[in-house]
């Protein structure tokens, strides 16, 4: 009984989980249902696994191998999978001290009522992982949220299983091959807070993800339907972009894909993919969790919908024939290739800051302490968003901790100065042609209605005021007094009663 840490559940993510703490050294108990998944992972991983990684056959031997307290890491499909394995722990011998962790992408209330629900019966804890099965294996971005001093038995693993960043350049030392050394760096691994937290900032994590897709899918639809660029030429400029501003591992593989040609017809791959997007769940609840707090997250909401739409296709078909739309001509790839950079450089400004605006409103509705400069670090390497722009972020929140909006700090201030009239030139090139880009325009108008300092909102008070009663505040009075107009019959103004 000297085994370090279990993994229960050997798919992709978890095998490769398995794979990756034994590799840094710490001795692993796998366990899964299946057995030729059990029997697969160390016989095809010798001599790693002889060492360090060793096969259990129930949970019962899971249990007794492990050292106290146990620590116990679940990679199984998010949802009633984790309470069975919960309860089948605990009828197992689990005890009170010892920590389970949740690494699926589970619902951040779930994990909130799990704590509660197994509380005195073992340690729930959560680990959100984001980086995919490239990521699990060689360093992932992680998210634990949960008891802080099961964090502390924890801490050492997590962080040596983590992505790594070279502290002085801000930069994911990558590792993506057995062969190559292992990285050492900043890790991207942090505390989040209690339980629940985690998993929240990783729904926000994929909410930006959403958007960040979107937004890139809008910008290359512009190339090739308004420029007529080529999908080749497309992931050309996609590949220079990624040595620039907009460097991040989306733009890198919207380059790769571009490149790819369908062996079968001859056409770019991205041709012969059916335009209906998937998705399993996390944007549409960072997008509802926007509307639960009152968060104007519209381009995030925007790239759910866009997502919505996609699958519609048979009525977009119909729409193609039967809905007007202006005369298109070809524009000159050389006046706004650039123009489009800063369009999307700009929208990404905005969507960061809504992900980033959503969490602190979780923040203060559920007493959380969200340090932005860590989690804005961990999201740097090994996860899908990641970016040199975290770096930046990061950044930002150290110079000014209590940043009231991500766009209002002095570095993207000012590049939204600079870059504000070319994002607005694709935009009205884009309606102008008829092509939606329904992610970097809701973008645009979050930009344009946090400039306003006197908003429309006025009206909407009169008109609730008008139909409904239902008063307003003067901009020249105190907040606390409220208004009524007699709109009908004319008697004036009426001070509310409360
Ligand atoms: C990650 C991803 C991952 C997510 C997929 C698919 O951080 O590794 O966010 O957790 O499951 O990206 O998500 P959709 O099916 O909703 O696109």
């Amino acid at each position: 009984n000297n085994i370090d840490i279990a993994v229960i559940g050997l798919g992709v993510m978890g095998a490769n989980m398995a794979l990756n703490l034994a590799e840094r050294g710490f001795s692993v108990a796998a366990f899964d249902i299946n057995e030729a998944r059990r029997t697969d992972i160390v016989k095809r991983h010798q001599p790693l696994t002889a060492a360090k990684l060793i096969a259990v056959a129930d949970l019962a031997e899971l249990i007794q191998q492990l050292d106290t307290p146990r620590r116990i890491v679940l990679s199984v499909p998010a949802g009633p999978v984790v309470d069975i394995i919960c309860n089948d722990l605990i009828a197992a011998g689990l005890e009170a001290s010892d920590i389970v962790v949740d690494t699926g992408n589970s619902q951040w209330r779930d994990s909130i009522a799990r704590a509660d629900s197994y509380a005195g019966k073992f340690n729930f804890f959560t680990c959100a992982i984001s980086g995919g099965e490239v990521g699990a294996r060689f360093g992932p971005s992680l998210m634990p949220s949960g008891d802080k001093a099961a964090w502390e038995w924890l801490k050492p693993m997590w962080q040596a299983m983590s992505a790594k960043v070279d502290p002085v350049t801000g930069v994911e030392i990558a590792r993506t091959k057995v062969e190559q050394p292992l990285p050492e760096g900043e890790p991207c691994a942090e505390y989040i807070g209690p339980i629940g937290s985690g998993h929240f900032v990783k729904m926000v994590h994929n909410g930006i993800e959403y958007a960040d897709m979107q937004m890139i899918a809008e910008v290359v639809q512009f190339m090739r339907q308004i420029l007529g660029v080529s999908a080749v030429e497309v992931g050309e400029v996609f590949s220079e972009w990624n040595k620039g501003k907009l460097q991040s591992y989306l733009i890198e593989i919207t380059g790769n894909i571009l490149k790819v040609v369908d062996e079968a017809t001859g056409k770019p791959m991205v041709d012969v993919i059916m335009d209906q997007a998937g998705q399993k769940g996390t944007g549409n609840w960072t997008a509802r969790e926007a509307l639960e707090l009152g968060v104007p997250a519209n381009a995030i909401a925007e790239s759910v919908f866009a997502r919505c739409l996609s699958t519609q296709k048979s009525i977009r078909q119909v729409g193609a024939t039967k809905l007007a739309g202006p005369a298109v001509s070809i524009e000159d790839r050389n006046v706004w290739l650039e123009k489009l950079s800063d369009a999307l450089y700009c929208s990404k400004i905005c969507s960061y800051a809504q992900g980033f605006e959503l969490m602190t409103a979780a923040e203060k509705e559920h007493n959380w302490t969200l340090d932005y400069v860590a989690i804005a670090k961990i999201w740097r390497a090994g996860c899908v968003i990641r970016a040199h722009f975290l770096d930046d972020i990061s950044k930002a929140y150290q110079a000014e901790p209590e940043l009231l909006n991500l766009m209002l700090a002095e570095r993207f201030t000012n590049t939204l100065a600079e870059s504000q009239m070319a994002w607005r030139e694709v935009l009205a090139k884009a309606i102008m042609q008829g092509m939606p880009m329904p992610s970097i325009s809701a973008a645009m108008s979050y930009y344009d209605c946090y400039r306003e300092a006197d908003s429309s909102a006025s009206l909407i008070q009169a008109m609730r005021d008008y139909f409904g009663g239902h008063t307003y505040r003067r901009k020249d009075q105190d907040a606390s007094q409220s208004f009524h107009y007699d709109w009908h019959f004319g008697t004036g103004e009426h001070k509310a009663q409360h």
